[in-house]
């Protein structure tokens, strides 16, 4: 199995290219089961995720191709419409492929995806909002089995919670429902708006996007037509190279971001002292003296993402003061707390709040990484620690972070992947 091991502490300069989203890329990969034709995808992320979910649609009969970050999908000829628990177990978002294949063939059979590190994960809303449109949905040895044998129809959703994926999940059903879907309480993430401007694109109209509120004109199982684009750069992964920026008191640049994705990180750490500048493309972080402690509560877009919570809390370990971070989505989104503590960091959790002690120092350990973004936040603690940190466990990183080790090293990092 591999591991990092890293010394700090460094300072890292230059610039970083950032890649396409894999919290955008997964809906895009089930999208292409409701096209006609081959669809063309530049920008595609090279991690484990994209790897396991263009697998799962070979399985179905699909041909993908994967070559330097472009990508080709033709689901012409699909053969059968069962993602199986094999692949559905190592990579929950598979459940992505439920509302296209039920919109598509009116039945299919998803392996339910269970949980994970970071909580219980329910799907109850993706399948309240289906039944809605009515499907016949049976929870049977661990399948979703789903059922519309005369096609999905309109309904008029509201989501008693904001879910991104069950958000992307309905939008991509009612595209081939008969009439129209609006949904109320949608998620507004990027990712989603992507997925909602493609759809929009290839001529089955929905308004409303980048709203909470969307309003789709289903083409009763018309195949659409998806012309070839880029995948949205990683707004999670660009806000984590500039916590390792803002960690090791470097200025760096980066390239091929979208700096509006990231208002709320970019808020946060100006509260920390941390200034920033940029422009279409780029982002330029400057290094700061000292870092102020901060008070984060995560919630959905556009306020401050629960995906860069491990990432500002490994910052705040070595602010000057007491900060708070509060973990409203998930209930379980602090096993990096104790890997952090053993670098030196003093942070004490009551119920959903982190308190965390701002030191000057950390020191080097072993420490073993527990999910995507918890890990790449103990990367982040071994730039600055003094002495050698091994990272354990890092085939987490490898799902969501494209060359991480790579683009650091790059930077001036001291860091080296080797095998235990
Ligand atoms: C997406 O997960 C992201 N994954 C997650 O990123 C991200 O943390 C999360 O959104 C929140 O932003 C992908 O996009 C592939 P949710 P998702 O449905 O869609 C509850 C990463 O690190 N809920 O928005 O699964 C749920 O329990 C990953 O890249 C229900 O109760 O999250 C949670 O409390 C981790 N019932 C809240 O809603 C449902 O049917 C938000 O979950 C669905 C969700």
């Amino acid at each position: 199995m591999d591991y990092l091991e890293i010394h700090g502490p460094t300072s890292l300069s230059g610039e970083v290219k950032i890649s396409g989203a894999k919290n955008a890329a997964l809906p895009i990969i089930a999208l292409t089961l409701l096209a006609k034709n081959s669809v063309k995808i530049s920008n595609m992320p090279d991690v484990v995720d994209i790897k396991t979910l263009l697998k799962l649609l070979e399985n179905l009969g699909a041909t993908t191709s994967f070559d330097q970050n472009y990508v080709e999908i033709d689901t012409c000829c699909l053969t059968n419409t069962k993602a199986t628990y094999d692949i559905v177990k190592t990579m929950r978002a598979s459940i992505l492929v439920l509302g296209p294949l039920l919109s598509r063939f009116g039945h299919c059979e998803v392996s339910l995806p269970g949980g994970c590190a970071i909580g219980s994960r329910p799907i109850d809303l993706h399948l309240k909002a289906l039944e809605q449109m009515g499907a016949t949905i049976n929870i049977h040895a661990g399948y979703v089995q789903a059922t519309a044998p005369d096609g999905l129809v309109g309904a008029n959703i509201v989501f008693d919670k904001i879910t991104v994926t069950g958000t992307a999940n309905i939008v991509m059903a009612a595209a081939l429902a008969r009439g129209v879907t609006t949904i109320k309480n949608a998620a507004r993430e990027p990712e989603v708006v992507q997925i909602c401007e493609i759809i929009n694109a290839s001529g089955v109209k929905i308004e409303g996007i980048g709203t909470g509120e969307l309003t789709i004109q289903g083409n009763d199982r018309e195949l659409i037509n998806i012309e070839p684009f880029s995948v949205i750069p990683d707004r999670i992964e660009a806000g984590t190279y500039l916590c390792a920026a803002a960690i090791t008191n470097s200025s760096i640049k980066l390239t091929n971001v979208r700096a509006d994705h990231l208002d709320s990180v970019l808020g946060k750490l100006r509260e920390m002292g941390i200034e920033t500048s940029s422009d279409e493309t780029t982002i330029d972080i400057k290094a700061a003296d000292f870092i102020n402690p901060v008070k984060i509560i995560t919630q959905e877009y556009p306020a401050f993402p629960t995906d860069m919570q491990a990432q500002f809390l490994a910052l705040a370990s070595l602010a000057d003061g007491t900060s708070t971070i509060e973990e409203r989505l998930f209930e379980n989104r602090f096993m990096h707390v104790s890997e952090l503590q053993r670098l030196g960091a003093d942070i004490s959790l009551n119920g959903h709040v982190a308190n965390i002690k701002g030191s000057n120092e950390l020191f080097g350990a072993d420490v073993m990484a527990t999910d995507l973004r918890a890990s790449s936040a103990l990367v982040l603690a071994a730039l600055a620690a003094k002495g050698v940190t091994n990272v354990h466990r890092i085939y987490h990183l490898d799902r969501g972070y494209e060359k991480l080790e790579e683009k650091l090293v790059k930077l001036g990092a001291k860091i080296k992947r080797l095998s235990e």
